[in-house]
């Protein structure tokens, strides 16, 4: 089984989980039920992680809500199984054949997709519905942080604009076959191109972001955590970087207590995969 994580709180430590589950991997053909959550940081995996922590004191047993992307790759396909929301200790599947999570929003609204368009899941009512009229199958979704506009990347690989609540859409013309899309809290358009290589869409056209690994084999894209103002998260090679709108780049290292979260949100993490695991797919 294959997961893929997006979260509400503590970001920089499952953004990083989150490359992890997006290298590419090998045959997952029967439900095996081991989880292939990486720690490069401390690679201790034990064995007695099926129950629900009672009381540490980190962000997922709070009220903070957990998205999973559940998906299997087998070679370059990837098979989506559902999206699900982890809360208070409790994981249920929240939209099936789920293809895309959007990032990081202050409010209690997350925006989602999968073949049939857009649907917003609201984290205090934990209702989901479906949002504006469009029917594209998308597999990227991000939300501006000024304004209620959307980007999407549909399985096409074409970046629209989304405005007027979902009811209208526009193309990107500037973002040419992409595989991933971000936006940055300044609302500037990233989005990962060939070659896993980032791109930022500026006024004159996209602009390839410099300083990296010319051929990395996996690269992933997001929002930054909040308290990165400038730029977007991008991480290549296990490394993560920050991009930012003029096209340079700078690696990203993490202090101390960045790391401590980190392995903290690991242990997290490995109870959540575990309950999943325990449930069926379908
Ligand atoms: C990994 O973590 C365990 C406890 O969580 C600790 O005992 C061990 O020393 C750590 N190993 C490394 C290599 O950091
Ligand atoms: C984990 O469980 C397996 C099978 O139940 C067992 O063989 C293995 O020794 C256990 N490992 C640890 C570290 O307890
Ligand atoms: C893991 O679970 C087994 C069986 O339930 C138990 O015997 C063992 O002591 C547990 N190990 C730890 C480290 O809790
Ligand atoms: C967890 O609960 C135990 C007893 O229930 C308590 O002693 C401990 O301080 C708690 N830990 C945290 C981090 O809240
Ligand atoms: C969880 O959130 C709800 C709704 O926002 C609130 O009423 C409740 O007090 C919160 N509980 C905790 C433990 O923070
Ligand atoms: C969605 O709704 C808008 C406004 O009601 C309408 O103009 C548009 O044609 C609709 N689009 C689709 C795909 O149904
Ligand atoms: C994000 O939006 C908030 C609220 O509109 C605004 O205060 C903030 O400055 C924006 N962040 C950036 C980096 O522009
Ligand atoms: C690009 O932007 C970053 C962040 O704002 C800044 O630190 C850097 O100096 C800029 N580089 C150039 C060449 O303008």
């Amino acid at each position: 089984m294959r997961v893929l994580l997006v979260c509400l709180a503590g970001l920089l430590v499952c953004l990083q989980t989150a490359d992890s589950h997006s290298l590419p991997q090998k045959d997952y053909d029967t439900d095996s039920s081991k989880h292939d959550i990486t720690d490069p940081l401390n690679d201790t995996s034990g064995n007695n992680s099926t129950s629900v922590p009672e009381n540490s004191s980190g962000n997922l047993d709070s009220n903070t809500t957990t998205f999973i992307l559940r998906y299997i790759t087998t070679g370059d396909k990837k098979e989506y199984k559902g999206i699900y929301a982890h809360k208070n200790g409790k994981v249920k599947k929240i939209l099936k054949d789920g293809m895309a999570i959007s990032d990081w929003s202050p409010n209690s609204r997350t925006y989602m997709s999968n073949k049939d368009g857009i649907f917003v899941y609201d984290t205090e009512t934990e209702k989901l519905e479906k949002y504006g009229n469009l029917s594209d199958s998308i597999i990227g979704i991000a939300k501006e942080n000024r304004t209620n506009d959307l980007y999407i990347l549909t399985e096409d690989h074409v970046v629209y604009k989304v405005t007027e609540e979902g009811t209208k859409k526009i193309k990107v013309n500037e973002a040419e076959h992409a595989e991933k899309i971000a936006l940055d809290w300044g609302d500037n358009l990233y989005y990962i191109g060939a070659n896993n290589q980032p791109y930022v869409v500026a006024s004159g056209g996209a602009k390839k972001i410099e300083g990296l690994p010319s051929n990395p084999t996996s690269a992933f894209i997001s929002k930054p955590p909040i308290t990165i103002e400038h730029g977007a998260w991008f991480m290549c090679e296990k490394q993560p970087y920050i991009i930012y709108p003029n096209a340079t780049s700078e690696p990203y290292v993490f202090n101390d207590q960045e790391k401590l979260e980190y392995e903290k949100r690991i242990r997290d993490l490995d109870v959540i995969f575990s309950q999943l695991d325990n449930q069926p797919a379908e």
